[in-house]
C-alpha cells in the first residue's frame, strides 16, 4: 500500500488533526510546522508522535505558562493553564526579598514565575522525580531531589513567606477517569492523592509550619470537596484567614491560609 505523506500545510495539517479528534487543531498544526522547521521527515516524526496522543508539549519541548516559556522534557507534567492563578497569587503574596517554597515542582513552572515575578526573592522547589528535578533545573529553578520539604536546607526552617503547590490530588478511585491518554503517558506519581486525594495535601499542611514564618502564606491546589475536608486541619494546625480560591466557573480550585500566632 502507498504510504501517504504528511500534510506540510497548515490548513491540510490541522484538518488531518481534527478528523482525528484534537480539538486546538489549528494550534497544534502551527506548533507542530513550527518545531519542524520545514524538516518533512522531523515533520512526519512529530505528528506520528502527537497521533499517538502523547502530550504535545513533550513533543515540542515547551509550554506556555503565565507567558512564560517552560521547557517541559518527556516524562514531565505538563503544566496546565489552570493553575496559573495559583502562581499569579504566589507572586503578590511574596515581598520582594522574601523566600518562597514550591512543593511538587514538575517542570519548575510556579517556581519560575514566582522567581521571575520577584527577582530580588529566593524560591526553592522540590520533586521527587529525578526527570522532573533535572528539567526544573534546566529552567533556571533552585530544585532539590526528595520528598516535599524534606531535601530542602534546613536553614530556610521559620523564613518563608510562602508555600506553595500543585501536588497530586485525584482520589485514587479517580484515577482511572482522567483522560484517555493521560495514563498511556503520564505517572500516577504526578495525580495519586490517596483514597479522597487529600493525603499529600495534608502533609504539605502539617510540614509547611516548620518552614513559614508567622503570617506567611500556603496555597494549594485541589478540587471539589477537598477544601472542607481539610478544614478540621488547618484550623488544629494554626491556620487563620483560609479562603476557598475558584475559578471564573466558580469551581474550587485552591485555599489560600495564612500561618496564625502559635496558641
Ligand atoms: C500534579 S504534578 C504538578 C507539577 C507542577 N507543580 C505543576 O503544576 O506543573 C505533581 C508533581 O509532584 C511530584 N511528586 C509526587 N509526589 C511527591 C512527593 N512526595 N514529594 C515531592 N514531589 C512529589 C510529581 O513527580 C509531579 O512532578
Amino acid at each position: 500500500m502507498a504510504c501517504v505523506p504528511m500534510p506540510t500545510d497548515l490548513q491540510a495539517l490541522a484538518a488531518l488533526l481534527s478528523s482525528a479528534g484534537f480539538i486546538a487543531a489549528e494550534e497544534e498544526a502551527a506548533e507542530l510546522l513550527d518545531s519542524a522547521a520545514g524538516d518533512a521527515v522531523r515533520l512526519d516524526s512529530l505528528v506520528s508522535r502527537r497521533l499517538t496522543g502523547e502530550p504535545l508539549a513533550w513533543i515540542i519541548g515547551r509550554v506556555s505558562f503565565c507567558g512564560l516559556e517552560i521547557r517541559v522534557d518527556p516524562g514531565v507534567y505538563v503544566p496546565r493553564w489552570q493553575s496559573e492563578p495559583l502562581a499569579r497569587r504566589a507572586v503578590e503574596r511574596l515581598p520582594d526579598t522574601g523566600a518562597a517554597i514550591d512543593v511538587c515542582t514538575g517542570t519548575g513552572a510556579i517556581a519560575k514565575t514566582v522567581a521571575t515575578g520577584r527577582p530580588g526573592a529566593r524560591v526553592v522547589a522540590s520533586d521527587v522525580d529525578e526527570r522532573a528535578v533535572a528539567c526544573a533545573a534546566a529552567n533556571g529553578v533552585e530544585v532539590y531531589r526528595g520528598d516535599l520539604f524534606a531535601p530542602l536546607p534546613r536553614a530556610l526552617e521559620g523564613h518563608i513567606d510562602v508555600v506553595v503547590g500543585v501536588v497530586p490530588y485525584v482520589p485514587t478511585p479517580a484515577l482511572p477517569l482522567l483522560q484517555r491518554d493521560t495514563f498511556a503517558f503520564e505517572s500516577p506519581l504526578s495525580y495519586d492523592g490517596g483514597r479522597d486525594g487529600t493525603d499529600i495535601l495534608r502533609r504539605v499542611l502539617r510540614d509547611s509550619p516548620r518552614f513559614l514564618r508567622r503570617g506567611g502564606g500556603l496555597l494549594l491546589e485541589l478540587g471539589g470537596q477537598q477544601a472542607d475536608a481539610l478544614g478540621d486541619d488547618l484550623a488544629a494546625l494554626g491556620y487563620v484567614d483560609v479562603s476557598v480560591l475558584r475559578d471564573e466557573d466558580g469551581d474550587v480550585r485552591g485555599i489560600e491560609a495564612s500561618l496564625g500566632e502559635p496558641r
